[in-house]
This record gives structure tokens, sequence and C-alpha cells, in this order.
């Protein structure tokens, strides 16, 4: 990997490709530290920093996007057919650019269902799901494109505006329960302040090109919904049995039961020494719940 000075400073400038929930809050937070962002959507809106890619109907950036691009965030999933949006219409753009560093949003569902054992970068990715295979080709093509690229594996991503707290309000809640069944989490400003800490430690620290963030208390869904319940100072409905709500359920949320893991986030926190804002679910929920009151 090409070697580079590790601050982020006005002469480095992001492309976000997917400005969706976690690519948003990437760009707005490394804007403040002085960097350009510029992000994609696949379709036109008012946001001057905005441009429209769409792999779908191969709508691409024009040239002068491109111009003097340092970093690359890839936050697009797979396509329909398993393909990567970016890698299909962008690859050889993006080589041509000398890029100091690529990030690659995947997924834990890589791993597959490990029965609620713990899960590390150092196990073999072990896909169950047919969109968890899709996604470990997709982490392949990046690893085999050339680039500079470092895959940040996560499980379920909450924050303000997209947490349980919604999902209450909206009356989208199940409260289901399926016996030692744990999720893990990561608050999306972990993400983004886990990469920035990497990219700013670039030089001193030994480079790793797969990397969990995840917070340190997988725990069931129950819990979660709970705690919310309580923040609210409401009662949470009586739960469902598993086996008793699964007919209801559609076939993406039955997949996702149908897999229990613990996310390590060792390497990240340990080994690299990224210190989590939000370590467990009731730190983080708190914050979305100030969000969520406003
Ligand atoms: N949500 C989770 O809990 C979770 C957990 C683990 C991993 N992940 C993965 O992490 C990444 C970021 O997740 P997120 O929840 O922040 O994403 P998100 O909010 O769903 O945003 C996805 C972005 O991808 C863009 N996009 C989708 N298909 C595209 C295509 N064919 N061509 C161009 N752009 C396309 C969307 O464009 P528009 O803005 O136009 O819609 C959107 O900006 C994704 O790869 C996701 O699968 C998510």
């Amino acid at each position: 990997m090409k070697s580079s000075a590790s601050s982020l400073n006005t002469k480095k400038k992001f492309l976000i490709l997917g400005s969706g929930f976690s690519g948003s809050f990437f760009a707005k937070t490394i804007r403040k530290l002085g960097c350009t962002a510029l992000t994609s959507s696949r379709s036109e809106n008012k946001d001057p920093n905005s441009f429209v890619f769409n792999s779908e109907n191969r709508i691409v950036p024009n040239e002068k996007i491109f111009d003097g691009v340092t970093h690359v965030l890839s936050c697009i999933p797979p396509d329909k057919n398993g393909n990567d949006p970016v890698l299909r219409s962008l690859k050889n753009k993006l080589r041509s650019l000398s890029l100091e560093w690529a990030g690659y949003l995947s997924t834990t569902g890589v791993y597959g269902d490990t029965k609620g054992d713990w899960v590390s970068e150092l196990d073999p990715p072990n896909p169950f799901q047919n969109r968890s295979h899709r996604r470990l080709n997709c982490e392949k093509e990046w690893i085999k494109s050339g680039l500079p690229v470092q895959i940040f594996r996560l499980p379920g991503i909450y924050g303000p505006g997209r947490s349980t707290f919604e999902a209450i309000k909206n009356k989208k809640i199940r409260v289901i329960s399926k016996k030692n069944q744990v999720f893990s989490r990561i608050h999306v400003a972990d993400i983004t302040n886990a990469i920035i800490f990497l990219l700013r430690n670039k030089d001193s620290l030994k480079f790793h090109q797969i990397i969990n963030i995840a917070d340190n208390e997988p725990c069931s869904q129950i819990e979660v919904i709970q705690y919310c319940y309580s923040l609210l100072d409401l009662k949470m409905p009586k739960p469902i049995l598993f086996e008793e709500a699964k007919e209801e359920l559609s076939p993406i949320a039955q997949s996702f039961w149908m897999e229990n893991r613990r996310i390590s986030n060792k390497l990240l926190c340990e080994t690299l020494g990224y210190k989590l804002i939000y370590k467990n679910y009731k730190i983080g929920l708190k914050n979305c719940y100030l969000n969520f009151k406003k």
C-alpha cells in the first residue's frame, strides 16, 4: 500500500459512494476535519456536495468529480446479481487515481452462524445466507482489485434517526424471544470514528485489511427493546416466541434469526487501540433517545 501522510487535512478529498445512513454520517464528520467529501446517491438532489451514481442504469459520475480524489469509501451493498456496484462500474477509473486508501463497508454476515460463539477476523468466513455468499464474493473482488482496500465488517447499524425508538414509534416493533439468541451492534458514530482513527494512525499502526467494527456487548433483541421502552416510560408488549412469530416474518426478517454470533472487536479495540464512543447498546441508545425526543 502506498505510504502517505497520516493527517487528515484540507488536501484530502473523499468520495463517499452511497450516502445512506453510514455514508452521510461519515461525510459530515470528515468535512468537520477540513477534508473535502463528495457523496453519491442514485438520484439528483439539492446537496451541492452530492453527485449521481447509479450502477442499475449505468449512470457514472462525470470526470470532474474524480479530480484530486485521495480516498474512497464504498457504502453500497452488492446488487441483485451479486456484483459490487462500485467495482462493476468504476474499477478502472478508481485504479487510475493512485488512491491513498479505499474503504469498503461489508457485513459480519460473512461469518455465518457460530451458535452464539465469539468470532473474529482470524476465523474463516462461513456464509450461510445467499446474500452473505454474495457479500463475501464482493469482499474478494475488492481485495483482488489492486486498490489499497481496507474492509470493515459491520453488524447491525443503529444511531440517531435509525434505532428501536423509530421502530416503536412507527409500530414496526415485534418483541420476539428466542432462547440464547444474541445480536451484535454498532453505533454509526463508531463506524466513522474508528475509520478516522485508523486513517489518522495509518503510518504507526500495522495494516490490517479486514477489521470488525462492533461494540463490546452482543445481547438479545429483547434487552434492547426493553431498555427503549423503559427510557420512553412505556410498557413493553408481551414477547412472542420465535417459533410462533416465524410464519408472520418476512423471509429477510426470518433469516436474521437463523444465525447467532458474537462479533469480537479485539483487533480494533485491543490490538489497534480504538476507544469506542458507545461501548454498549445502553450508552448508544441514550444518545439516540436525545435525538428522538427533539
Ligand atoms: N444497515 C445495517 O444494519 C448494516 C449492517 C451491516 C452492514 N451493512 C452494510 O453497510 C453498508 C452501509 O450500510 P447503510 O445501512 O449505511 O446503507 P444504506 O443507508 O442502505 O445506504 C446504501 C447506499 O447505497 C446506495 N446504493 C444502493 N444500490 C446502489 C447502486 N446499485 N448504485 C449506486 N448506489 C447504490 C444507496 O443510494 P440512495 O442514496 O440513492 O438510496 C445508498 O446511498 C451497506 O453495504 C450495508 O449493506 C449494513
